[in-house]
């Protein structure tokens, strides 16, 4: 499939593009195992639509020919604010969709954050990729088995580790049990049967499915008897609630930089530095845990204060845009990570979707800091969003903490802003 063009344009221009792309070739299970989330979708659907409430106010009769992207996160260089996110059983919608990802990320100068529940080994993800690569931590299959994965891990480069906390169970994802899921996974052909129709319309990837060896298993869990298998998952997820104590535990065994994800609130955020972690990633695993949480870019001004610069902060969650991720850094993430956004393009045509999608942000991001004014990441700042007003509190705290926010603490203090950050 071509993606791009260079004399006509290019039928893929957006992430949306790539979307629709992904479900004309997955069956429906797999499209919406990646497409959906909890309950009635109601954090789903917030995640995205809380970026058109910041509105920008550009500088004009700026002229700069090119943006700098770069930034550093945990010491490391990356040339894009943005990582690719831990995106659990990727292998099932392109063969080997892990190195696939790891590699596109690695070619655009980003990072690779490899999940747990990879259907692809951790050494084989990161023997294919020549970036950078950090391990993703779920505590399933108890410590020894995790203590395992994180000494091949450490063994073979991945420079971070990032433990999730919000999947104390897995959230009630109502399209996977409507397409029939767990049954798709059961060994029982009768139990399949109701739901096959969704795999045999879609030809071309069930040729590649089975040319990549069929039902993954997680390589990265490895228990008594081998791997863990697919269905055995969501029970495995049950029984493995990270608490405070695995945070210190984890601290013993991995030397390196431990990064949080899932804090939504200032107290989680205030706990998570007191512990010792080196990030915080500001999530709410992409709508697909607790239905009816904030929207992640609501919550990243609170933990932003809460961290108060003692740890670095990132954030995910409804990123379809450069510009989102342009309002995330200015309302102060270090860095963003994209999930469905390279996850859809890697369901469309493997790779070549993946590297579609960073292009797609990274042209984004370029033109909307050149349509601002901005010459870089370093000149983005507080004064060029405007917030609505229920989101002043946020707005107030992040005033407190930058240059930028000195000079709108002015306005407010003046009077041309009322107490909300609302111009009078
Ligand atoms: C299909 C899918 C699988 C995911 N698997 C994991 C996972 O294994 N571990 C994890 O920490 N987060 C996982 N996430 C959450 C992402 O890391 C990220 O928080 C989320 O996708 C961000 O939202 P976005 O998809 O709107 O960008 C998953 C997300 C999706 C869409």
């Amino acid at each position: 499939m071509s993606l791009t063009s260079s004399v006509a344009p290019p039928r893929v221009m957006n992430i949306a593009d790539l979307r629709r792309a992904a479900m004309r070739r997955l069956p429906r299970a797999v499209f919406d195992y990646v497409d959906g989330g909890a309950d009635a979708e109601n954090t789903l659907r917030s995640n995205v639509s809380v970026f058109d409430e910041v509105l920008f106010r550009p500088r004009g009769a700026v002229a700069s020919r090119r943006a700098n992207l770069e930034t550093t996160v945990l010491g490391q260089r990356f040339s894009l604010p943005f990582l690719l996110a831990p995106v659990g059983s990727t292998r099932l919608l392109f063969p080997k969709g892990e190195v696939e990802a790891a590699r596109a990320a690695a070619a655009a100068g980003t990072g690779y954050i490899l999940s747990t529940l990879a259907g692809t080994s951790l050494e084989e993800v990161k023997a294919g990729s020549t970036g950078t690569c950090w391990y993703q931590v779920y505590l399933v299959g108890g410590r020894d088995v995790a203590s395992a994965a994180i000494e091949r891990a450490r063994k073979v480069g991945y420079s971070a580790l990032v433990l999730t906390v919000d999947t104390a169970i897995s959230g009630l994802r109502e399209r996977d049990y409507r397409n029939g899921v767990a049954q798709l996974a059961a060994a029982n052909l009768f139990r399949k049967f109701p739901y096959v129709w969704q795999i045999l319309s879609r030809p071309g990837w069930l040729l590649s499915y089975l040319g990549d060896g069929g039902l993954m298993s997680f390589p990265n869990v490895v228990l008594s008897d081998g791997p863990m298998r697919y269905a055995e998952v969501a029970a495995a997820l049950e029984q493995s609630v990270v608490s405070w104590a695995d945070l210190k535990w984890i601290r013993e065994i991995w030397k390196g930089p431990i990064v949080i994800k899932g804090i939504l609130t200032a107290e989680d955020g205030e706990r998570s530095v007191d512990e010792g972690v080196s990030a915080v990633i500001v999530s709410n695993h992409g709508g697909r845990q607790l239905d009816g949480v904030f929207p992640a870019l609501r919550a990243l001004p609170e933990v932003v204060e809460a961290v108060r610069g003692r740890a670095e902060v990132l954030v995910d969650g409804g990123i379809r845009r450069g510009g989102d991720i342009v309002k995330a850094l200015i309302l102060g993430a270090k860095a963003v990570l994209v999930g469905r956004a390279y996850a859809w393009g890697l369901g469309a045509a493997g790779r070549a979707g993946v590297t579609r999608a960073i292009e797609i942000l990274t042209a984004d991001l370029n033109r909307t800091l050149r349509l601002l004014g901005c010459a870089s990441l370093s000149e983005l700042d507080p004064s060029m969003i405007e917030l609505p007003a229920d989101f002043a509190p946020g707005r107030r705290r992040l005033a407190a903490m930058t240059d930028g926010g000195a000079r709108l603490e002015a306005r407010l203090q003046s009077g041309m802003l009322d107490p909300a950050g609302v111009p009078r």
